[in-house]
């Protein structure tokens, strides 16, 4: 939530700030703007509410110059307006600063320190560009001030500040946002996502919670608060800018769904070896065959890909599994099994929420597990092992190819387990074949797009509500696939247990409700049948989505064969489609939903 970009030594440097914003987009855009400096005594200060085209018409020709620092926003303090936009300033416009995070203590600082001040913002930010410039009034230099104010500041931030009398260093510093340094030839960068300066460089330094970095356009000083240097080799990111260009495709998001097939493939490849041995760490292995209980931990549609996992592991690795949300489990931990392994999935590998659990976690020096899209993310660098995704970027805000890689990763994994500790399980499931018929039947579905289309006009795109309801397997398919209509069509969805409608919700269907019905568990098909004639008797318009064993005649979306653990690969498809259109025929920002952000980097 929130980008930042910054630039120093670069004739470019306006063009270098919008384009890394475009690409930070999907991490909030509220609002959005940009300090750049000639260092030659000019500056300029843009800043516009709305999406990154907004700011990119209001910037003219003459906004050029070797230095300056951007930002896109998701508000946390304040409402999107200009004077909440960053880059925030001090009160003589000496100091510009940007800011991704959020000060847990700025109304304290503020009282104690800043009383005379008059604000122009409600942010928590603009306390920390204030209070820099309150010490450097007291006679300390731009950097001395800087470190000073961070010795204050508590909470979550990646700030990059300019000083108008040095224009020709940026003062970067960290603390829980994620927050990376690119090595330009003859400049620099600095970034909330490598993806924002692919097209600058590859090499990127990593910089870690609690350091500052004095950023030139030939030198990168990296020290901590009080001073003490710190020395960190560059790394290379091997993604290629291509990847995270839209193509011929008008949307992300439909983009993100039809690589599945070969996101499928990719996994199978990389983790699965000719000789049908699998390709995942002994270590971590015998890590986990130590553990009574696995603990999945994540948010949103990373819970839901949990939720499939937790059958996957209990079947294949005969192990106890819970699933919980890091934003409630991190708070309120419940006792612990004697020896818990934990598991972190995260497509991004910075959710705020999922990474304090994680901090927990370390602490009690428990073993630990990430399966993340983004190698070198924070989650992935905090815990002892990490598996990569391998669905390559995913930009759309709405996630779809990472939560099938994440099911898929998690098969691997149980598969792998179960092996290890000689279960017949683990040999009988052929985690191979399956990923085969996963990116085959994804494929079919994608084939079929434009029956989906149609359907989804008929039946949803005027409806201000929507049930999908299904059983076992189906059940934690429902709820993501509610998830994906509510984020982007803005239609109210919810995702029930068929079992469960007939305890009260069910009080909510009238004539022509839509029910998405889900039949692919098979202990659990005949009974949700029921459920669906008891909603259709009250009105309910059922949409039936069932794997072709338990398919009738009149099912209008028919899922291909696939062992039924991982079938969601498979049967979210529909809905991640159905989501699609409906979000497109209401003319919404399907890439971009209102209110929210793709990297959620606040708890
Ligand atoms: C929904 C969506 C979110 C994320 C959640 C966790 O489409 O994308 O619900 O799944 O914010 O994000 P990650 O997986 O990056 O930890």
């Amino acid at each position: 939530m929130c980008g930042i970009v910054g630039v120093i030594g670069n004739n470019k440097t306006t063009d270098i700030l919008l384009n890394g914003l475009e690409k930070l987009e999907y991490r909030g855009y509220d609002s959005a703007g940009i300090y750049v400096n000639n260092q030659d005594g000019k500056d300029f200060l843009v800043k516009e509410v709305g999406k990154i085209s907004k700011l990119e018409n209001a910037v003219t020709s003459d906004v050029q110059g070797l230095a300056g620092i951007g930002h896109t926003r998701w508000a946390t303090h304040g409402k999107p307006t200009i004077e909440n936009a960053h880059p925030h300033f001090s009160e003589d416009n000496r100091f510009y600063l940007v800011h991704n995070g959020v000060l847990t203590n700025y109304e304290e600082l503020k009282e104690k320190y800043l009383s005379d001040v008059d604000f122009k913002s409600q942010t928590d930010t603009e306390v920390a560009v204030q209070l820099v410039d309150r010490f450097a009034k007291e006679g300390l230099d731009g950097e001395a001030a800087f470190r000073k104010a961070l010795g204050l500041i508590k909470g979550s931030y990646a700030f990059a500040m300019m000083d108008k009398e040095e224009p020709d260093r940026i003062f970067v510093a960290k603390n829980k946002s994620p927050l990376l340094i690119g090595l330009g030839d003859g400049f620099n960068v600095i970034c909330s996502d490598a993806m924002a300066m692919l097209d600058q460089t590859h090499e990127f330094v990593e910089i870690h919670d609690g350091e500052v970095v004095i950023l030139e356009k030939n030198s990168v000083k990296i020290s901590k608060i009080d001073g003490t240097p710190v020395k960190r080799d560059s790394y290379t990111v091997n993604i290629d800018a291509s990847d995270i260009s839209k193509g011929t495709y008008d949307h992300y998001m439909l983009k993100e769904i039809d690589e599945q097939p070969s996101v499928m493939r990719r996994i199978s490849q990389n983790y699965l070896n000719n000789d049908g041995s699998l390709n995942v760490e002994q270590d971590l292995l015998d890590e986990m065959k130590k553990a009574d209980r696995l603990y999945i931990v994540a948010a949103g549609t990373s819970y839901h890909a949990g939720l499939v996992g937790k059958n996957i592991f209990e079947r294949v690795a005969d192990i106890p599994v819970d699933v919980e949300l890091g934003s409630e489990f991190g708070y309120h931990m419940p006792k612990l099994s004697k020896h818990p392994f934990f598991i972190f999935l995260s497509q991004s590998g910075e959710t705020a929420d999922s990474r304090q659990v994680l901090v927990k976690v370390n602490k009690m020096n428990l073993p630990s597990l990430t399966m993340t899209n983004v190698a070198n993310s924070t989650l992935s660098r905090e815990a002892t092992y990490t598996m990569e995704l391998l669905a390559g970027p995913e930009i759309a805000v709405a996630s779809t190819k990472a939560y099938t890689a994440q099911i898929a990763v998690e098969a691997v994994l149980a598969k792998a387990l179960g092996e290890a500790k000689g279960l017949q399980s683990g040999k009988d499931f052929n985690v191979k074949e399956q990923l085969a018929l996963a990116a085959n039947g994804i494929q079919t579905i994608v084939d079929e797009k434009s029956k989906i289309k149609d359907l989804t006009a008929d039946y949803l795109t005027d409806q201000k509500d929507a049930f999908y309801i299904g059983r076992g397997i189906d059940y934690a398919l429902a709820l993501e696939a509610a998830l994906k209509l509510k984020e982007i069509s803005y239609i109210h969805a919810e995702g029930f247990a068929a079992g469960e409608l007939k305890h009260g919700t069910i009080a909510l269907i009238e004539k022509n409700t839509p029910v998405l019905a889900y039949v692919n568990d098979g202990v659990g098909a005949s009974h949700t049948r029921g459920n669906i004639q008891e909603v259709e008797a009250r009105g309910a318009h059922v949409l039936v989505i069932a794997s072709q064993k338990y398919a009738e005649p009149t099912d209008q979306i028919i899922i291909p064969e696939i062992d039924e653990l991982i079938s969601p690969i498979i049967s979210v498809v529909p809905a991640q489609l159905i989501a699609y259109y409906a979000s497109l025929a209401r003319g919404n920002d399907v890439d971009k939903p209102r209110n929210l952000a793709k990297s959620v980097t606040v708890e």
